[in-house]
């Protein structure tokens, strides 16, 4: 029995793991969220809480229904598949009531580099120029159509 005669302070220790493991456990039932673990390691109510943010974005089909022209150019062009709000942002509010304000003209100074700026990130047959040296300073859409952008026929000016 003489290895346990100064068990004393090792079970003091012990005591205080055991303390901590308590509290551990008293602290996580007030600070885990109920539905936590509803669907897998996750907040459940988490997902009821996202669809009720109001929707911001209309979606293209509801500006083609009104802007058919602007539709009907860019279906035909390089930006056939570039929805309009990639451009235009979030545009729903004005999609529902025109008349609470028309969106603002994107700035093609610094709309047109974010997709098209040349970086080695990008894949390597995607369109893309050093604008300094591409554009000289010009504005983009002197040269192309933002809706239908490629030059030679159909699309210059
Ligand atoms: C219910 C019809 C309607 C819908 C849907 C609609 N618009 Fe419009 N939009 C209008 C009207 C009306 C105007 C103001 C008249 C004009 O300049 O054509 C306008 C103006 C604009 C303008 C400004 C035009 C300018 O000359 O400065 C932009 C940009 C625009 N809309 C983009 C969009 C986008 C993007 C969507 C889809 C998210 C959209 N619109 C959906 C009716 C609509
Ligand atoms: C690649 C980006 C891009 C996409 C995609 C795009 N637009 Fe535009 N749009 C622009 C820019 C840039 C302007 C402003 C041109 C200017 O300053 O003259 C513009 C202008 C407009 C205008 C003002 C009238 C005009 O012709 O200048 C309307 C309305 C409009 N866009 C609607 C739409 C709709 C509807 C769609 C989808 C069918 C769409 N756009 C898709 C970039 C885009
Ligand atoms: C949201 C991303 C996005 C934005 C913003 C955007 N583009 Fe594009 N652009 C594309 C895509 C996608 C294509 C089609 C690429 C392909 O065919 O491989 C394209 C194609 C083009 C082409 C045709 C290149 C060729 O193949 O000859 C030109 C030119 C162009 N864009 C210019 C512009 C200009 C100017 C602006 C600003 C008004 C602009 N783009 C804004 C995504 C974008
Ligand atoms: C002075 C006229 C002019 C201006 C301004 C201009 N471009 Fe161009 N761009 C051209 C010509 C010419 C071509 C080659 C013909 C083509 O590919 O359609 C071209 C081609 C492109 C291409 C296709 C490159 C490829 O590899 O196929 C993209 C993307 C492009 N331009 C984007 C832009 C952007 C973004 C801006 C604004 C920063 C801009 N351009 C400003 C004349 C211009």
């Amino acid at each position: 029995m003489s290895a346990f005669k100064d068990a004393g302070h090792l079970l003091r220790f012990a005591g205080l793991f055991v303390l901590a493991f308590i509290v551990f456990l008293v602290v996580r039932r007030f600070v885990v969220p109920k539905s936590f673990g509803e669907y897998g390691h996750y907040r459940g109510a988490a997902i009821a809480e996202i669809a009720a943010h109001p929707a911001q974005f209309a979606g293209h089909q509801a500006c083609e229904a009104c802007h058919s022209d602007i539709a009907d150019a860019k279906s035909k062009g390089k930006h056939a598949h570039v929805n309009c709000e990639a451009c235009h942002g979030p545009q729903l509010k004005h999609a529902d009531d025109p008349s609470s304000g028309v969106p603002p003209k994107p700035d093609t100074a610094t709309l047109c580099v974010r997709c098209h700026a040349a970086s080695a990130a990008r894949p390597k047959d995607f369109p893309q120029v050093d604008a300094v040296a591409h554009a000289n300073g010009v504005p983009c859409e002197t040269c192309h159509k933002p809706h239908d952008p490629a030059l030679g026929a159909g699309g210059t000016q």
